[in-house]
C-alpha cells in the first residue's frame, strides 16, 4: 500500500514507519520535527520519502495515498497547559486529513490517547463518559468527534487508537516528554536517583510500542470506523516498575519521593482490552518485564 505517516519523525511513528517498509509498503513520511528527529529513521532513510511539513499542509500534496497513519499531533499535555491554541491547530489539521481522506477514499488510522478517561475509575472502557480537564484531552476528543461525524456524513473510514502509556526505543527526541520508564532509565544509568511525585503507588497501564505499532497494523485492515483502546491491561505500581529497572540494570539506586502538586494528577490508568481483542484481534504480547529488557538494550 501506498502510505502517509504523519509524525514519522517522532517515537511511535518511527516505529510504524520501520514496520511498514519491512512489510514491503511504500512510505512517505510528513514531519515538522517539533519532537522529532530524522535519526528516528536513520534505519529506513533510503527507503522512505520524507516531507518537512505540518500535518495540515496535506492538502498540498498533489499525491493519492491508500491509507494515513496520523501520529503528527503536538504529543504531550503540559505543550497544551503552554500554548492553548495547540488545540485549535490539533482539530485544524486534522480536519485538513479528513477531507484529504474525504477526496481521496484514503483510509486513516489515528493516535487518540487514554488520557479521555480521566476522571473515570478503572479499567478504562470505550463507552466511559469523557470527562474533559484539560486542552490536550479537548483536542482528543473533538478529534474523535469530527471522525464520527467524517464517517456518518461522507463514509470516511478511521480507526482511532487511544494508546494508554507507551515506551520504547526513539524517544530521545521527546525529552523530557518522553515515556516514565523511559526517563527513569536515562537517570539510573547516568547515576541518579529517579523522582516519583507522591507515594509512589499510583499505577499505570504501560504498553511497548511494538505492541502499538501491531495495532496500528490490524486497524489499517479493519473496515469500519471505530476506536479502540491500545494497552496491556494490566497496571503496575510505579514504585514496582522502578524496582524492575533496577533489578533488571543491577542498580542498587533507589527513587526519591516528593509531594505530588499537578494539578488533576492521573492516579490510575488501566485499559479495559476486551473490545480491541474481540473486534480488532489485538491483544498486547510484551510483557512489562520484557519491554523493560529490551528499553535497556536499545538505550
Ligand atoms: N507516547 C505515548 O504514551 C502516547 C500516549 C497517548 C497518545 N499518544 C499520541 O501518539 C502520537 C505520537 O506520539 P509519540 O509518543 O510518538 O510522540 P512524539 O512527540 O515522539 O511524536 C510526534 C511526532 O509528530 C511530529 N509533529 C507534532 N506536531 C506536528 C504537526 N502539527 N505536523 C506534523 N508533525 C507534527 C513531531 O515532530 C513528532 O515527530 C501523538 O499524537 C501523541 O499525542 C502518545
Amino acid at each position: 500500500m501506498k502510505i502517509l505517516v504523519t509524525g514519522a519523525l517522532g517515537f511511535i511513528g518511527s516505529n510504524i514507519t520501520e514496520r511498514l517498509v519491512k512489510d514491503g509498503h511504500e512510505v512517505t513520511a510528513l514531519d515538522n520535527l517539533h519532537t522529532g528527529s530524522e535519526e528516528n529513521v536513520s534505519s529506513v532513510k533510503n527507503k522512505i520519502k520524507i516531507i518537512k511539513a505540518s500535518a495540515g499542509d496535506i492538502a498540498k500534496l498533489d499525491e493519492r495515498f491508500d491509507a494515513i497513519i496520523h501520529q503528527g499531533v503536538y504529543s504531550s499535555s503540559p505543550m497544551y497547559k503552554d500554548n492553548p491554541h495547540l488545540t485549535a491547530k490539533a482539530i485544524d489539521e486534522w480536519i485538513s486529513i479528513l477531507e484529504y481522506a474525504r477526496k481521496n477514499s484514503t483510509k486513516i488510522v489515528f493516535a487518540s490517547s487514554s488520557s479521555l478517561y480521566n476522571g473515570n475509575n478503572p479499567p478504562h472502557k470505550e463507552d466511559m463518559p469523557i470527562l474533559v480537564k484539560d486542552y490536550y484531552t479537548e483536542a482528543r476528543y473533538a478529534m474523535e468527534r469530527m471522525a464520527k461525524l467524517y464517517s456518518d456524513l461522507y463514509g470516511v473510514q478511521s480507526v482511532g487508537l487511544r494508546y494508554f502509556s507507551v515506551y520504547g526505543p526513539h524517544e530521545k527526541s521527546k525529552g523530557k516528554y518522553a515515556n516514565l520508564i523511559t526517563q527513569f532509565l536515562w537517570e539510573m544509568k547516568a547515576g541518579r536517583q529517579p523522582v516519583i511525585l507522591g507515594d509512589g503507588k499510583q499505577t499505570r497501564d504501560f504498553v511497548y510500542v511494538d505492541d502499538v505499532v501491531e495495532a496500528n497494523m490490524l486497524a489499517l485492515n479493519y473496515k469500519k470506523h471505530d476506536f479502540f483502546n491500545v494497552g496491556t491491561g494490566k497496571s503496575v505500581t510505579i514504585t514496582d516498575m522502578v524496582s524492575i529497572l533496577a533489578k533488571k540494570l543491577n542498580s542498587p539506586i533507589k527513587p526519591k519521593y516528593e509531594p505530588n502538586r499537578i494539578k488533576n494528577y492521573v492516579q490510575h490508568t488501566l485499559a479495559d482490552t476486551s473490545k480491541a481483542a474481540s473486534l480488532l484481534g489485538f491483544r498486547a504480547k510484551v510483557s512489562l518485564e520484557d519491554g523493560i529488557s529490551r528499553l535497556i538494550k536499545s538505550y
